[in-house]
């Protein structure tokens, strides 16, 4: 360290993030890059447009605090097309920096200091800096593999009279799990029973393989405590943009709109616009966009398969996990760190998105080109010489 530590305590433990890290590893080497989650194409062309016409002729203004009036209309009309749920675009909607910056906006707005939040390992590595930013405390339940299937029995051993809100995510970055019927069940009755608030990460809702994506919003119990948290960046390709939103009640759109106008008060305008359009492509787009993520999945999952790993196949996101403790390798990173060295592929490992750092699966994305990630493959048909 070059002079005194000015991180904050409450940040200190967190560091940097696993994919700055290894981004710059696998750059030093010029690996194969399946670490970060963004895709490595752009995102529909009339949406790119849209948004180059509102830099050119306008709206380049701050929106309003909410967001401007056509994107909150185009944000309550896709949960009418897609989930048919009505949702008020006065008082139910914020627009937000991103995902990450709905998640912080509600914990911000929501958390006294020493309030608890339960948090589902692996997490979203900002979910406990949100909750610490906050002044927060941080409780965890960890599924397990192979199924990391949420049951209401870990969540009730971990309850205590200052929970306030749970965090869940689905579709799950990284394991690929999509909540199931009897897992929202669960979810919903904690949430009644404790009196807690979820905050639902949704972000990869346009990406399911299997059974459809469900909203928070779609179990009648959670209408009224339910935050829901997206963003343009994952459905359109769009990762840049940084465009998010909350779908929240009237009362907890307050909340989190009481932080969001002193954290960032109002996101890029232009790509506000943007953002109205890229909702309201036609469904078109939306079945070529799974078709061929799917097609991707299989290519990187049969890759995976061929140089004898054993890759979870994904119900939903963009990423797939393969298990090493199977594979004898007890520290995930070491395994990560060797496979840019030597054989020039980044992945991302676990063990930095749960509270001790165990080693755990590590996480490869396909939302790469098909090239890339043939070249991926090819490299990895050394693996082997890393197992030894
Ligand atoms: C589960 C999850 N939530 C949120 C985000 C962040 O989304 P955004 O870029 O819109 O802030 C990501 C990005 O990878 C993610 O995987």
């Amino acid at each position: 360290m070059t002079g005194p530590n000015r991180i904050a305590k409450r940040l200190r433990p967190f560091g940097t993030s696993i994919f700055a890290e290894m981004s710059a590893l696998s750059s030093r080497h010029d690996a194969v890059n399946l670490g970060q989650g963004f895709p490595d194409f752009d995102g529909p062309a009339e949406v790119l447009e849209s948004a180059a016409r509102a830099v050119r002729d306008g709206p380049n203004q701050y929106a309003p605090l909410a967001g401007l009036p056509i994107l909150r209309r185009a944000i309550a009309d896709w949960f009418d097309r897609r989930y048919g749920l009505s949702v008020d675009p006065d008082r139910e909607v914020t627009v937000t920096s991103g995902c990450t910056g709905a998640i912080a906006d509600a914990m911000l707005g929501l958390l006294e200091p020493g309030d608890e939040v339960v948090l589902v390992e692996p997490w979203y590595d900002c979910y406990p800096a949100a909750v610490a930013m906050a002044g927060g405390r941080c409780r965890y339940v960890t599924p397990v593999a192979p199924g990391y299937r949420l049951e209401a029995a870990m969540l009730e051993a971990v309850v205590t009279p200052r929970t306030r809100v749970l965090v869940v995510n689905s579709p799950h970055n990284p394991t690929g799990r999509v909540l199931d019927e009897a897992e929202w069940d669960a979810i919903e009755a904690f949430c009644l029973r404790h009196d807690v608030i979820l905050i639902s990460d949704e972000v990869y809702e346009t990406l399911t393989f299997e059974r459809p994506h469900q909203p928070a919003w779609t179990r009648p119990g959670l209408r009224s405590r339910a935050i829901i948290a997206s963003g343009v960046g994952k459905s359109f390709s769009l990762t840049g943009w940084k465009v998010g939103w909350t779908v929240a009640s009237p009362a907890l759109t307050e909340a989190i709109q009481a932080a969001h106008q002193f954290t960032i008060f109002s996101v890029a305008t232009p790509l506000q616009v943007g953002t109205a359009t890229a909702l309201g492509l036609p469904d078109a787009y939306f079945d070529d966009f799974i078709a061929d993520y799917r097609t991707r999945r299989d290519q990187l999952v049969d890759g995976l398969r061929s140089v004898g790993l054993e890759p979870i196949v994904p119900e939903g996101t963009y990423f797939t996990l393969v298990e090493t403790a199977p594979l004898g390798i007890d520290d995930d990173r070491a395994f990560c760190e060797r496979l840019v060295r030597e054989l020039g592929v980044a992945a991302i490992p676990t063990s930095s998105f749960n509270a001790e750092g165990r080693s755990g699966p590590i996480r490869f994305a396909f939302c790469k080109q098909r090239e890339v990630l043939a070249a991926a493959i090819d490299r990895l048909r050394g693996v082997g010489s890393l197992l030894r």
